[in-house]
């Protein structure tokens, strides 16, 4: 079985007057006329409504409800771990043409037919611009679901290369034994497709836990995914009480695996819970955690200012900065730093905007600390907060530890020690012109991986670095079986 040839999915740009635009609009205008949506729990297939409630709503205008989800209880979360291990049996049995087909499927629908009222979804319920949203929902969504089908089909075919006389060896890629626990994350679209669907190409079944501030995109992922033809029971959707929920998942001696995207804090408080559960399992499970980041940008004393500041503006600034891989620390050479914040905060000042947190509170009272641009907020309509800009001369501040940016240093070999060891993340980090980061790029910003091109995840504090976008992810969700025959 040959998958067909495989592209990153072209990006439209929705320019004024054009059909694109004009589609988009309309996806926009049906949501917020039909809004609040309401979502179920689905699970071996049947929608229920609980009756258990709760709101997703717009982040930049507070007031209006987007949708509103049913909560899984624990008899639902009960029902679906039984349902998912009894569709489990016929699931990995389907031939791998057969599974791979549905998730192209439901690629081309997510690049068609569904294609704008996903990015309406993401854009109103996540807070993202029109860019911003095609880059997710459509470009990413559709490109994990692709490229996945490659990789695995790839995986399949590797195969021990020495057989001795009279030996006959193979090696079978089977799903793990036991279910897959999904908890995906706001801030992309497609990692909440991603989550589940790469276990379930690899032959595995899922408890799906979808984000409350991504309920509406994340559910019309699962009608995709349904329309592609996924049988039922294979990926069930239990949005839900986070913490009752996976405590209730975790207790189950079948649970597998946990993949995770969200914060490092609850990523350690997971791994600590299956710590103390292991005698429970019937299998050691496969922990997958992508979380937080500290990225860096190290501007080189070689380097155009104008193109440095450009980058980090967008490193930075780009979808509010509510990436993993935004930059928040940026080190320039003192020959260029006075260049540097001049355009900075030239650039700063033409993005426009509409609140902000206990950094910028802290950063005011702090001796050390200097707020150059930005440190405002307004929260009466929309959660908005002004891009801020804090220098700071101490490289241990708070701000270059645990979030934010901007510092000044004399020494270029000092910069790089100083970027590789003042955090505890490596996610990603980015050098106009060498170190610690899960994805590093040169001349280039820290954020804005392409599946198919820049395998993406971190290590350290930032992961467990099993690069969505490759084939390493999908290695962990497999079990591999060596046969050896003797003729
Ligand atoms: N893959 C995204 C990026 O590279 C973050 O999830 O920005």
């Amino acid at each position: 079985f040959k998958i067909p040839e495989i592209h990153n999915e072209p990006m439209k740009s929705y320019p004024p007057g054009s059909e694109d635009r004009a589609n988009l609009k309309a996806a926009l205008n049906e949501l917020k006329s039909s809004a609040p949506f309401e979502i179920p729990v689905y699970v071996n297939g049947e929608e229920i409504r609980t009756g258990q409630i709760v709101e997703q709503r717009i982040p930049s205008d507070h007031k209006t409800v987007l949708a509103k989800y049913h909560e899984a209880d624990s008899s639902i979360v009960e029902k679906a771990i039984k349902g998912a291990l009894a569709v489990k049996p016929i699931w990995e049995t389907y031939p791998f043409s057969d599974r791979s087909a549905i998730f192209l499927k439901a690629a081309d629908l997510a690049a068609g037919k569904y294609r704008y009222k996903l990015l309406a979804a993401t854009m109103l319920g996540q807070g993202k611009n029109t860019w911003q949203a095609e880059i997710d929902s459509a470009a990413e969504l559709i490109d994990f679901w692709r490229f996945n089908c490659k990789y695995a089909a790839e995986i399949y075919q590797q195969q021990p290369p020495k057989n001795a006389p009279g030996v006959w060896n193979r090696v079978e890629y089977r799903p793990l034994e036991g279910f897959v626990y999904a908890i995906s994350p706001f801030n992309f679209t497609a990692i909440g497709g991603n989550l589940p669907s790469a276990p379930a190409l690899m032959g595995n079944v899922i408890l799906w836990k979808p984000s409350p501030n991504a309920a509406l995109s994340n559910w019309i992922i699962m009608e995709i995914l349904r329309e592609a033809g996924l049988p039922d029971g294979v990926i069930q959707f239990i949005p839900g009480p986070a913490q009752e929920i996976t405590d209730q998942i975790l207790k189950s001696p079948d649970f597998a695996s946990l993949h995770f995207t969200g914060s490092t804090f609850v990523f350690k408080k997971l791994w600590k819970e299956i710590g103390n559960n292991i005698d429970i399992y019937k299998s050691y499970p496969r922990i997958v955690g992508e979380t937080g980041g500290k990225n860096f940008h190290v501007i080189h004393e070689s380097a155009s200012v104008k193109n440095a500041v450009n980058q980090t503006i967008r490193g930075a600034f780009e979808y509010q900065g509510q990436k993993c891989s935004a930059c928040s620390r940026v080190y320039v050479p003192d020959s260029l730093w006075d260049n540097f914040r001049e355009n900075l905060l030239s650039e700063l000042s033409k993005i426009k905007v509409g609140p902000m947190d206990g950094y910028i509170e802290w950063a005011k009272s702090d001796a050390d600390s200097q707020i150059i641009a930005g440190g405002t907020y307004d929260d009466s309509k929309g959660y908005f907060v002004n891009p801020t800009v804090i220098v700071t001369k101490n490289p241990k501040s708070r701000t270059m530890c645990e979030e934010i940016f901007g510092y000044k240093a004399s020494e270029y070999e000092q910069i790089l020690d100083l970027a590789n060891e003042t955090s505890p993340y490596a996610l990603t980090g980015s050098i106009k012109l060498r170190h610690a980061s899960g994805n590093f790029y040169i001349n280039d910003k820290s954020t804005g991986a392409i599946v198919g091109q820049q395998p993406f995840g971190g290590s350290r504090s930032s992961g467990t670095n099993d690069k969505a976008g490759s084939p390493a992810l999908l290695y962990r969700f497999t079990s591999m079986r060596t046969i050896k025959e003797n003729f």
